[in-house]
């Protein structure tokens, strides 16, 4: 009778191990600084969440800088060698396991500022009339509408208890009436950034009486492998000029601004 409930009992810890360490493993703590604001950062790996992160921690920030796979992120990790108040952790946001695992652990820790960076571009020929793959729509709306959504939910409690009380989520431009419609194609991403505009602009209607900003901020044209995705050759601006614009706009945002869609540069894009 009891050798088949240790077996079970082994089992299930093992199991619960095992769920665990996929996440435990591939983290990195960090000591964090508790006079200073501390920021939570999706697909801090490369492209804008890199810079951002590269930019908050110059500024003496406590960075919970998340990505899918730390073990790869070279260039993050070769950041937090040198900068002991960047954590790095395991996180994709279309896993409610990870993201709700995260969130316990990060419990009672205020969050100044959520930064929901994570985003792709998807394959354009999938979202091309005449090739549909609807599989790719699906991939591309777990990630870029309900994503900034899934994770936002989860640390609404952090960022409550914070000082700054921000959440940010990037992008939104393809998604409106006036920049969406004015070339064809490109639907999956156009339709995700409409959906993800909605997802934060009725957060922001069902926080409006916390003191919580969320604000939908559209990093202009930057030369990232999304761009390049994007199938885009035109003018671009880097990682490192967009993130040093979008940190200021964050550090200038007001209550009139919650809800909105703005521009790197402040101009404000009605949605
Ligand atoms: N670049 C532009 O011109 C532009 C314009 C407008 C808006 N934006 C917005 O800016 C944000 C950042 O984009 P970027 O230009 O920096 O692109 P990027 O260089 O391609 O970086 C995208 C980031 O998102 C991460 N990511 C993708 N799927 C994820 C998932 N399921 N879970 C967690 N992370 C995930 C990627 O991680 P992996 O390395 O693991 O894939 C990577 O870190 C996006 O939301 C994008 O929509 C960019």
């Amino acid at each position: 009778m009891v050798r088949p409930f240790l077996c079970m009992a082994l089992l299930l810890l093992m199991m619960t191990l095992g769920t665990g360490c996929s996440v435990l493993d591939d983290r990195r703590a960090a000591s964090f600084d508790g006079d200073a604001p501390t920021i939570l950062i999706t697909g801090s790996n490369r492209g804008l969440g890199l810079e951002f992160t590269r930019q908050y921690a110059a500024k003496g920030w406590n960075i919970i800088a998340s990505c899918r796979n730390p073990s790869k992120a070279d260039a993050l990790q070769e950041l937090a060698d040198s900068n002991e108040q960047i954590a790095i952790e395991t996180l994709d946001i279309t896993s409610d396991e990870q993201v709700n695992a995260l969130a316990k652990r990060y419990a009672g820790q205020p969050i100044d500022v959520l930064l929901n960076n994570a985003g792709i571009y998807g394959t354009l020929e999938k979202q091309t009339l005449g090739s549909f793959d609807f599989e790719e729509a699906k991939r591309v709306f777990d990630i870029n509408s309900l994503g900034s959504l899934r994770v936002s939910a989860a640390f609404v409690d952090n960022v409550l208890a914070s000082e700054q009380k921000k959440i940010i989520s990037l992008g939104g431009g393809m998604g409106t009436q006036s920049i969406g419609r004015l070339f064809g194609g490109h639907y999956f991403m156009k339709m995700s950034k409409s959906a993800h505009l909605m997802a934060m602009g009725v957060m922001q209607t069902d926080l409006k009486d916390t003191g919580i900003n969320i604000v939908m901020i559209s990093p202009g044209r930057v030369d990232t492998q999304l761009m390049r995705d994007s199938g885009w050759t035109g003018p671009s601006i880097s990682a490192e000029e967009s993130a040093r614009h979008v940190i200021e706009r964050i550090g200038l945002l007001e209550p009139k601004h919650n809800g909105r869609l703005i521009m790197y540069n402040g101009t404000q894009i009605p949605w």
